[in-house]
C-alpha cells in the first residue's frame, strides 16, 4: 500500500470506527460485534505504526470511549476508572511479563492474579460507614453518570455491609445481565417490535441507563464485584488483589468462583484453556481473563499508562468475527461441475487461525450481500471451522470496487457454462457442461472416497495416482495393488499395505452410501438416506419412473429427475457396473427401524450442554427421526440450546414447538 492509499484507507477506517463507537457506547445499538470493531481498530493502529505521519491526537482511538449521557446527573471518579489493556495470545502474554519484570527490582518475586473477565458495564460503587451511598457508570473514566437508584434494584449488590465494615470503601465491579435473562428480555421485546439487544453487555448497559429504576428492575441485573478502588479503615490492611477479593466476599459481594492464585505463567495459561472450556456454557457473557500482579505494592511500582494499568493484562478470546478485504473472486469447479465463486481475502485472524479464503456458495449470495471485489467484508467462522461472509461494510468502499460477473467458460477446462436451476428450487447454479472437465473429475474423486469412508485417500494422494496413471476413474481405485503403489515415491512397503488394507475394509458399504458415492445431482448424504430406506436396493431404484420417486416425501421434482436421467445414461450404467466388477459389495439398506421419533422432524440450534449437536442429531436418527437444517412448518420440534439464533424466531413465528435440552433428555429415556 503505498502513501496516498493508506492516508485514505486510515479516514475510512477512522470514520467508521468513530460511527461503531457511537452506535455502541453512546446509543447501546451497535451495529457489528466487538470482534468486527477490535479487527478494524487493528487495521488502523497497524496502520499507523507503518504510516506515523497521519497520527491525529484528537481522533477517536486516542481518546476514551463512553461520554456520559446527558440525562444522568454526572459525577466525578475520585480515583479515574481504568481500562485494560488486551493480550490475543500467549506471546503477546509473554511479552508482556517482559515488560513488567524489566520495570521492577531484579529479586521482585510475584504471583499472578486470574479471573473471569465478565463482559458487562464496569461500575463504582460507593460506601460510607457500611451504607451504599452511591453507585456510577464509568463514563469516560474521569466522570460518569450517577446511576444510584437503579443499581439499588440490583439483588446481589448489597445496600449495608455486614460489620465489621471500612468507614469508606469504593468497590468496583461489573453489572451484567445473565444469557438466560437476555433471550428472555429479547424474546419480549421481539414480541413488542422493539429493538433486540445482541448480546449482555449492550442489555445491562440499557437496562441501568432506564431513567425510570422501574424499568431497569424489571431487567434483573446482577453484579459481581472485582476491585476495590479505594479503603478507608486503619485495621484493614490490604497487600494483595487476592486479598481484596476476599475481603469483598467477606463484605457480601458477589464474587465468581472461577479465579486463582498462579505462580507462573504456564499456570495463567492453564487457567485460560480451563476456562475456554467451560465459557460456552457459563451463564454470564465473559470475553477472556484478567491477569493482575497480585502483589499491590508492586501494581504501584507498575503504575498506570495512558488509560490502562500496567500490572494487569486482559487476555481475550480469540474473535470469531473479524473484517477484511475481499481482493478477488475465483470460480471453484465441484464434483458435479458445479461451478462456485469463492472469495478470496487479504489473510486475517479469527478465531486462532489465519483465514484467506471463503465460499461465496452462489451468485445469488454474492448478489444478496451486493458483494464487490475491493469490499471490505466481516467474516466469521461458524462452528468455528468453516469461514464464510457475512456482511459488507459499504461506508468503507472508495468507489474503485468492481462488481463480479460469472464466467462464461470453465476455468479448468474452457467448457461451456451453463446455467441451471438449483435443487432446492429458488437458486440458480452455474455448471461446466463438459463431462471431461479435469478439475469437476479430480473433485468427484475427493467425493468418492469421502462417502467410502477411504480416509488413507487424500486429495494429494489422489491426484498422485491419476498423474502417475494408476487411475483413471474411482472404480480403480478398487484393483489398486500393494506393488502398485510400493514403488512411487514417498510411499513405501508400509503406506502402500494401509491404503490397500483401508480399500479392501471399506469394499463393502451400504446402499445409502454408495447412492452418495456416486455423486448424482442433487443427492446428498441426507436425499441418499431417504431414497436408499424407501427403495431398498439399486436396482429397484435405477428402474424407477420419475414418478415413483418423486412421491417420496422430502424428494422434489428437480432430485427426481436427476435420479432418473443418471440410472438412463450409459456411461453411469457402465460405471455402477464397473464398480461391482471390482468388488465393491452393496448391503441392503435396512428399513429404518420405527422408533419413537418415526415421522418426527428436529432442528437443533445453540449450544447444548451435555453433548454436541451432531451427537444428539445421531440420537434422532437412531430413533426413526429426521433432522433438518431449517425450520418449516414441517418441523415437528426446535430443540434450543444456549444462544439459539434465529432458528428459534422461526420457530416461534410458525409456531413450532421449542424445547430446551432437559425435555430432549427426557424424551430419550
Ligand atoms: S479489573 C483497571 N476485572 O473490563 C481496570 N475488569 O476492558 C479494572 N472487566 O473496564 C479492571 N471483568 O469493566 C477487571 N474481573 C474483571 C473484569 C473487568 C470485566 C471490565 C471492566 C473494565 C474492562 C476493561
Amino acid at each position: 500500500m503505498d502513501k496516498i492509499e493508506a492516508q485514505k484507507r486510515i479516514k475510512k477506517l477512522r470514520d467508521e470506527i468513530a460511527r461503531l463507537r457511537s452506535a455502541y457506547h453512546i446509543e447501546n445499538v451497535p451495529s457489528v460485534t466487538d470482534d468486527v470493531y477490535d479487527s478494524l481498530t487493528r487495521e488502523l493502529k497497524d496502520l499507523l505504526v507503518k504510516f506515523p505521519e497521519f497520527t491525529d491526537l484528537n481522533s477517536s482511538e486516542n481518546r476514551v470511549a463512553g461520554k456520559a449521557l446527558d440525562k444522568f446527573v454526572k459525577v466525578e471518579h475520585k480515583t479515574r476508572m481504568l481500562s485494560l489493556n488486551d493480550v490475543f495470545n500467549y506471546e503477546e502474554l509473554d511479552a508482556w511479563e517482559k515488560r513488567v519484570e524489566k520495570l521492577l527490582p531484579a529479586d521482585a518475586k510475584f504471583n499472578y492474579f486470574c479471573e473471569v473477565k465478565f463482559d458487562g458495564l464496569a461500575v463504582s460503587l460507593i460506601y460510607e460507614n457500611g451504607v451504599f451511598v452511591r453507585g456510577a457508570t464509568r463514563g469516560d473514566g474521569f466522570i460518569g453518570e450517577d446511576i444510584t437508584e437503579n443499581l439499588k434494584t440490583i439483588q446481589s449488590i448489597p445496600l449495608t455491609l455486614p460489620s465489621p465494615y471500612p468507614q469508606y470503601i469504593e468497590v468496583r465491579g461489573e453489572a451484567i445481565m445473565s444469557k438466560k435473562t437476555l433471550v428472555t428480555l429479547n424474546k419480549k421485546n421481539e414480541l413488542e417490535g422493539k429493538t433486540l439487544f445482541a448480546n449482555t453487555r449492550n442489555a445491562a448497559a440499557g437496562s441501568l441507563r432506564q431513567l425510570d429504576p422501574k424499568l431497569s428492575a424489571e431487567r434483573r441485573l446482577d453484579f459481581f464485584a472485582y476491585d476495590i478502588a479505594e479503603i478507608k479503615d486503619l485495621k484493614i490492611n490490604l497487600q494483595t488483589h487476592s486479598e481484596k477479593h476476599s475481603l469483598l466476599k467477606r463484605l457480601g459481594f458477589k464474587m465468581d468462583h472461577n479465579e486463582v492464585i498462579c505462580k507462573n505463567l504456564s499456570e495463567v495459561e492453564d487457567f485460560i484453556k480451563k476456562f475456554e472450556k467451560i465459557r460456552e456454557s457459563f451463564p454470564y457473557g465473559t470475553d477472556g481473563v484478567v491477569i493482575s500482579i497480585d502483589d499491590l505494592k508492586l501494581q504501584e511500582t507498575l503504575g498506570v499508562v495512558g488509560k490502562a494499568p500496567r500490572y494487569m493484562a486482559a487476555f481475550k478470546y480469540p474473535a470469531v468475527r473479524a473484517t477484511t478485504i475481499v481482493k478477488d473472486i475465483k470460480i471453484n469447479v465441484g464434483r458435479t461441475g458445479a461451478l462456485t465463486p469463492l472469495a478470496i481475502f487479504e489473510p486475517t485472524l479469527v478465531a486462532g487461525s489465519t483465514v484467506s479464503k471463503a465460499t461465496l456458495h452462489n451468485m445469488d449470495q454474492i448478489e444478496r450481500l451486493d458483494l464487490r471485489i475491493g469490499d471490505t467484508v466481516v467474516i466469521e467462522k461458524a462452528g468455528d471451522v468453516i469461514p464464510k461472509v457475512v456482511e459488507v461494510l459499504p461506508k468503507m468502499r472508495t468507489g474503485k470496487e468492481k462488481k463480479f460477473k460469472m464466467l462464461e467458460k470453465c476455468p479448468a477446462c474452457g467448457g461451456n457454462v451453463e446455467k441451471r436451476a438449483g435443487g432446492a428450487g429458488e437458486t440458480v447454479a452455474y455448471y461446466c457442461a463438459n463431462p471431461k472437465c479435469p478439475a469437476k473429475n479430480e473433485r468427484y474423486l475427493e467425493h468418492f472416497v469421502t462417502a467410502f469412508e477411504i480416509y488413507e485417500l487424500g486429495p494429494k494422494i489422489l491426484r498422485r495416482f491419476k498423474d502417475e496413471g494408476l487411475i483413471t476413474d474411482a472404480g480403480d481405485i478398487f484393483t489398486l495393488t500393494k506393488e502398485d503403489i510400493a514403488p512411487l515415491e514417498r510411499f513405501g512397503e508400509k503406506s502402500a499395505e494401509n491404503i490397500i488394507k483401508e480399500i479392501e475394509l471399506k469394499k463393502k458399504i451400504s446402499f445409502s452410501r454408495f447412492l452418495w458415492a456416486l455423486g448424482i445431482l442433487h443427492v446428498g448424504e441426507e436425499t441418499a438416506r431417504d431414497l436408499a430406506s424407501n427403495f431398498g436396493t439399486l436396482d429397484k431404484l435405477a428402474k424407477a419412473s420419475i414418478e415413483e420417486i418423486n412421491v417420496l416425501e422430502n424428494i422434489g421434482p428437480a432430485v427426481s429427475q436427476s435420479v432418473y436421467d443418471y440410472f438412463h445414461d450409459k456411461n453411469n450404467l457402465a460405471f455402477v457396473e464397473k464398480l461391482q466388477k471390482n468388488g465393491v459389495v452393496i448391503k441392503k439398506e435396512e428399513k429404518k427401524k420405527a422408533g419413537k421419533f418415526t415421522g418426527l422432524t428436529f432442528v437443533i440450534t445453540g449450544t447444548l450442554a451435555t453433548m454436541s449437536r451432531e451427537m444428539a442429531k445421531e440420537k434422532v436418527i437412531a430413533l426413526g427421526g429426521k433432522v433438518s437444517g431449517s425450520v418449516s412448518k414441517n418441523t415437528s420440534y426446535v430443540l434450543a440450546g444456549e444462544e439459539p439464533g434465529s432458528k428459534l424466531k422461526n420457530a416461534e413465528k410458525l409456531g413450532v414447538k421449542v424445547i430446551d435440552e432437559g425435555e430432549f433428555l427426557k424424551m430419550l429415556k
